[in-house]
């Protein structure tokens, strides 16, 4: 690939030892040529509040919104919690969504990343997401990429697992193609 590619990333995850962040580490340095990954961080968004956006977006979440609507693609790595979506990444996503017929992703191709230390591989986040960005975004990679049992494959920051590696690097090559269909 040699056209470039800005791909926005929420990372479910605010531990400071987060798997989800050690596989997105992992995932900016496997993408391919001429992909740029950027963290966007979305832990000082306010709560979802219609009050709010009617006085108008806070600074924070123009930032959020701007970001992301003006890259190329929005890639979601994250865990899963009580079967479903982290709170604050479905409250970024709820922002990101606002409003019907102006929204800041509806024209955003989406691609999703789960990860789980069970064997699962965080296949209910990554579904509910798929089905949710179906109707809000303007296309979802069709596969989404589940890794299970991430304690055994990460570790100081990075995916140490070479078949996890390997697995990675297919799936961002896969979902820079995707971003690149027109
Ligand atoms: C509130 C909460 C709910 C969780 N629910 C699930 C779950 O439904 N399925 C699952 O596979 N893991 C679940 N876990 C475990 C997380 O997948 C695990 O803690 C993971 O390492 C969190 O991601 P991180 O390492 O990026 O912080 C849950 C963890 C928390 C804190």
């Amino acid at each position: 690939m040699s056209e470039s590619l800005s791909i926005a990333v929420l990372v479910g995850s605010l531990r400071a030892a987060s798997f989800s962040r050690m596989v997105f580490n992992t995932a900016v340095a496997v993408a391919p040529d001429g992909a740029t990954l950027t963290e966007h961080p979305w832990h000082d968004l306010p709560l979802f509040n219609q009050d709010i956006e009617d006085a108008g977006y806070p600074l924070v979440v123009e930032q959020l919104r701007t970001t992301i609507s003006s890259a190329d693609g929005l890639l979601i790595i994250t865990p899963e919690y009580n079967g479903g979506v982290p709170g604050g990444v479905k409250n970024a996503i709820d922002w990101l969504s606002r409003v019907m017929g102006n929204s800041a992703i509806s024209s955003q191709k989406i691609g999703v990343i789960g990860i789980s230390p069970g064997g699962k591989a965080a296949a209910s986040v990554r579904d509910q997401l798929q089905l949710m960005m179906t109707f809000i975004s303007g296309g979802v990679h069709e596969t989404s990429l589940g890794i299970g049992g991430i304690a055994d494959k990460a570790a100081d920051g990075a995916v140490t697992d070479e078949t996890t590696i390997d697995e990675l690097t297919a799936w961002m090559a896969s979902f820079a193609s995707f971003l690149g269909e027109s």
